[in-house]
């Protein structure tokens, strides 16, 4: 078996242990920066807290701030990781999950923050975080991570409003809309909702222009950056499950998009997702999003109904059309909204037919589902060292719920399903490739006992 492979052809998960890796660099830098921003927002909140809540507030906030400084020196000194104590209906599976790194590490050494699966360490921090709040009421509600997700979504309020008016434009000439003409304009919402990854400022936000330029204007210059693009297969799936009631066959019933970043991409997703429906492409849209603040911008329940509020209370016609829409969707129940605890914990979804089965079961049902962003690319892969010519399937080690799509800007370093030489090519074109986030892959697997 060749070094760094626990298995036969299974690699081993990327970590800390490689000194200069990203890995290391993201938990000896990043993380750490991360815990100090969330430090000081609830530093920051202090006199909200003291008008909300009185002394009790300002007692939550210390203590708080205390536990978050706490895990940060735990981090930064290599500690042991410790188990949750906060008994809530997922900590017991967290505890287990520890014992079971620690039975992979063996008796030599304990689980620690840069000895243990990066993939593992990273998701803990946020749930140590979130303990942290959890365990100090009445601020217990509080989401660290809130002003820098709805600050990104105003900030690309010209993109959004952009995009709502392409979208209105396609929904007015949709009855007579060719084949081609769908799959073009299906194409586009796909890719805007891949690039809508890149960053939670719209595409288009970093140019002079950006008041004016939309993000379909975007779309040829960032053609050249998509490494892997399965779209023709996406698009013949949601076709063959698009077949004339009555006719006997399955029609097309559901696609499942796990969310990931709030801000400008889950506008991105709403619009892709609001074209699958009015396009009859899908019939109902199932979104997952997560059950706390997670990753810094992920989307929460609270985040997803604030967007379509706030998509609602927009001074411009087709902006505030989109979120009407949304919202009937949503009241009609051609769209729901789910946040299963599986989300927020750091398994590899080849994991998730054991470990919640629940929720495999669920995605089974689906047509399609679409994977959005570089996290859920690092669990679908098992954030493992792969070659970079492997084969997405033998990646995914087994996880096949569904026919499934990887819609993920590249921002950590795994990548597989690349043709030979393409890896090496971009290595030396480019040596940050894999997590300078300007590349991205629309990757596809079909399940092949359907
Ligand atoms: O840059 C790396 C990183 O912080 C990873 O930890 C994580 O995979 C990613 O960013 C989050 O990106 P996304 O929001 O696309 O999942
Ligand atoms: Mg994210």
């Amino acid at each position: 078996m060749a070094a760094g492979q626990i298995g036969y052809g299974v690699p081993s998960s990327l970590s800390a242990k490689v000194t200069g890796s990203f890995a290391y660099l993201t938990i000896r830098d990043r993380m750490p920066t991360i815990l100090t921003k969330a430090v000081d927002t609830i530093h920051r909140n202090k006199n909200k807290f003291f008008e909300e809540h009185g002394e009790a507030g300002i007692s939550a906030e210390k203590q708080a701030i205390s536990l978050l400084s706490k895990l940060r020196n735990e981090l930064q000194t290599d500690k042991p990781l410790l188990e949750l104590m906060d008994g809530l209906s997922d900590t017991e599976s967290w505890n287990q999950y520890m014992q079971r790194q620690q039975r992979q590490l063996g008796d030599q050494e304990l689980v620690s923050w840069f000895k243990s699966p990066w993939l593992y360490v990273e998701c803990y921090m946020y749930r140590r975080i979130q303990e942290a709040i959890w365990l100090n009421p009445p601020i217990n509600n509080f989401d660290v991570f809130n002003e820098g997700k709805t600050q990104s979504f105003f900030e690309s309020q010209q993109a959004v409003m952009a995009l709502c008016t392409y979208l209105g434009d396609v929904q007015k000439s949709m009855e007579k809309l060719s084949e081609n003409q769908l799959s073009e304009h299906f194409n586009k919402l796909l890719q805007v909702s891949l690039w809508g990854n890149k960053c939670d400022l719209s595409i288009s936000a970093g140019q002079e222009n950006s008041q004016k330029a939309s993000p379909i204007d975007s779309l040829p210059s960032l053609q050249s950056f998509i490494l892997v693009n399965d779209s023709n297969m996406v698009w013949l799936t949601l076709n063959s499950s698009r077949r004339p009631e009555g006719s006997g066959q399955k029609t097309a019933d559901r696609v499942d998009i796990v969310l990931d970043n709030a801000g400008f991409e889950l506008v991105t997703d709403l619009v892709l997702a609001d074209f699958l429906v009015s396009s009859g492409l899908a019939r109902h849209i199932h979104f997952h999003g997560k059950c706390f603040p997670w990753f810094v911008s992920d989307v929460t329940a609270n985040d997803f109904q604030w967007t379509i509020r706030q998509t609602m209370a927009a001074n411009h016609k087709w902006m505030s059309k989109s979120g009407y829409q949304w919202q009937s969707y949503l009241n009609e129940g051609i769209w729901s909204y789910h946040d299963h605890p599986f989300w927020t914990q750091p398994h590899e979804f080849c994991d998730m037919a054991a470990d919640a089965p629940d929720l495999y079961a669920t995605l089974q049902e689906a047509d399609l589902v679409l994977f959005k962003g570089d996290l859920n690319y690092r669990k679908l892969t098992g954030d493992r060292a792969w070659g970079h010519t492997v084969d997405f399937c033998t990646a995914l080690r087994g996880f096949e719920p569904a026919p499934l799509c990887s819609l993920r800007t590249l921002k950590a370093n795994v990548q597989v399903g690349l043709q030979p030489g393409q890896g090496e090519k971009l290595s030396t074109q480019d040596p940050s490739w894999m997590t300078n986030g300007k590349y991205a892959v629309i990757q596809f697997h079909r399940p092949k006992l359907e």
